[in-house]
């Protein structure tokens, strides 16, 4: 598949046919998640693939306790709000396959140079390791759609970062960052959502 096609085919699929993902095409989404620019090529990522259905659905009850445990506000429409969040932090109970990808503090040079942590230097350089998971997350997507499956990201199931940890065994240096769902999609031809005109989003300065 031409990369403009994928780029234009691809789209969020939450819904998916009740069929494995073999390990191959796991791999294959992570193979090339690998290739992906990284802050000083420090490939700060590790991949978990998850399709065993009894650990996916205790990660999405930890979700669901965390959102449960929010105090709403006034709004009347407080609870179908929270109802709505939760449908789209849990549905990956049921994907064949969930990524974890995790990642592991990148070292500069100038945090050894400068009375600076690397927490500082991070924020000072826009979180550079949350850029770079970015762009290994968009490579998955993209060969996702390549391989005729359907993806979405996911940052919300964040929400109960540490039981997950918990559940997933990801102990330091490593920290859960965001999730891949993925699977055959249920309907097909999800059709892509509008996007901005380029008029709207393109400035050249000359
Ligand atoms: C950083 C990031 C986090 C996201 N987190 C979630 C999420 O937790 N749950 C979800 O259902 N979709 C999530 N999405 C998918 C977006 O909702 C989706 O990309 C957006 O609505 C545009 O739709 P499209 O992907 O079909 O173009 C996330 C996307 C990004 C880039």
């Amino acid at each position: 598949m031409e990369l403009h096609e994928a780029i234009l085919k691809r789209s969020s699929v939450r819904q998916y046919k009740d069929e494995e993902v073999p390990v191959e095409h796991l791999k294959e989404l992570v193979r090339m998640a690998l290739h992906a620019p990284s802050v000083n090529n420090y490939q700060p990522w590790k991949f978990i693939a998850i399709r065993n259905k009894s650990l996916l659905q205790k990660m999405a009850l930890v979700v669901t306790q965390e959102i449960d445990s929010l105090p709403t506000n006034s709004s009347i429409a407080s609870e179908n709000i929270k109802s709505q969040v939760e449908w789209f932090s849990t549905f990956f109970e049921n994907a064949p396959a969930l990524i974890a990808i995790v990642a592991e503090d990148y070292e500069t040079i100038l945090e050894k140079g400068v009375k600076m942590n690397h927490e500082e230097v991070n924020r000072m350089r826009n979180y550079p390791d949350i850029q770079s998971i970015g762009a290994c997350i968009e490579n998955m997507l993209l060969t996702a759609v390549d391989l005729g499956y359907g993806a979405c990201w996911l940052s919300a199931p964040m929400i109960a970062k540490v039981p997950i940890e918990a559940l997933l065994d990801i102990a330091p240096p490593f920290k859960l960052m965001a999730f891949v769902a993925v699977g055959k999609p249920l309907h097909d031809d999800v059709p892509p959502k509008p996007k901005k005109d380029i008029g709207d989003a393109f400035v050249l300065i000359d």
